[in-house]
């Protein structure tokens, strides 16, 4: 049994005619967009926003029309995955390096969706490294800063060389193993100069949809 495709196709209920739906990224999130592209073809008329050029380029591969992001002021759902996810909805995001832009279309979403395995419903955030994206500019002297806050932060690479964002900045991966206080940690990454966004995510989603090896599907909204 595919999980993240059943949980994928079920959070895509949610979509209904008209609306503007943020794309997320990911494996899990792949199926969501996969499962869009299907209703799409039966005559769902939605707009779409990806959150990285990889749900872009599967999008207008699926033949899902793409809103112009200069004339929208709000999404009206986003689903998305994630990599951890506490009790109380918040989340780290950015496992896949999109969580900017992940960030900004859910910040005018009027609907997070989350959707997820089972194996990221976890107590406490923190034993996942949380993401953060910095500017290569003196990289080593913020990655000393973000230090301070409590970790080894380390440079991602990919295939030995440093992995580059769609928004050109790299990201470093920083294990806290256990994060107290996510709005105040997210709060004193991003006033360091060179952060250009952390993959906490606070207060920001709505619902949450974890499927289970079982193939059931448990859902948490946020109160
Ligand atoms: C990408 C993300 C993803 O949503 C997160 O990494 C989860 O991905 P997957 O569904 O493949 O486990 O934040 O930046």
């Amino acid at each position: 049994m595919n999980i993240k495709k059943l949980v994928a196709h079920k959070a895509i209920e949610l979509v209904q005619e008209e609306m503007t739906v943020g794309l997320g990224t990911g494996s899990t999130a792949y199926w969501a967009i996969q499962n869009l592209g299907q209703r799409v073809r039966q005559g769902l008329n939605i707009k779409a926003v990806p959150t990285s050029i990889e749900s872009e380029r599967l999008a207008k591969k699926l033949g899902i029309p793409l809103a112009v992001l200069s004339e929208i002021n709000e999404v009206d759902i986003t689903i998305d995955g994630a990599d951890e996810i506490s009790h109380n909805l918040d989340l780290i995001k950015g496992g896949g390096g999109a969580l900017l832009r992940e960030k900004l279309v859910a910040s005018i979403s009027k609907q997070l969706v989350i959707i997820a395995d089972e194996t990221k419903w976890i107590r406490n955030l923190g034993a996942f490294p949380l993401p953060v994206e910095i500017v290569p500019f003196g990289w080593e002297i913020t990655q000393k800063q973000i230090a301070k806050l409590g970790c080894a932060p380390k440079l991602r690479l990919t295939e030995g060389k440093t992995f580059i964002t769609d928004n050109g900045n790299y990201i470093l991966d920083c294990k806290f193993n256990e994060i107290k206080s996510p709005k105040k940690l997210g709060i004193n990454l991003n006033l360091l100069p060179g952060v250009v966004e952390n993959g906490l995510f606070v207060d920001m989603a709505d619902i949450v949809y974890i499927a289970a090896n079982t193939g059931s599907v448990n859902v948490y909204k946020r109160e």
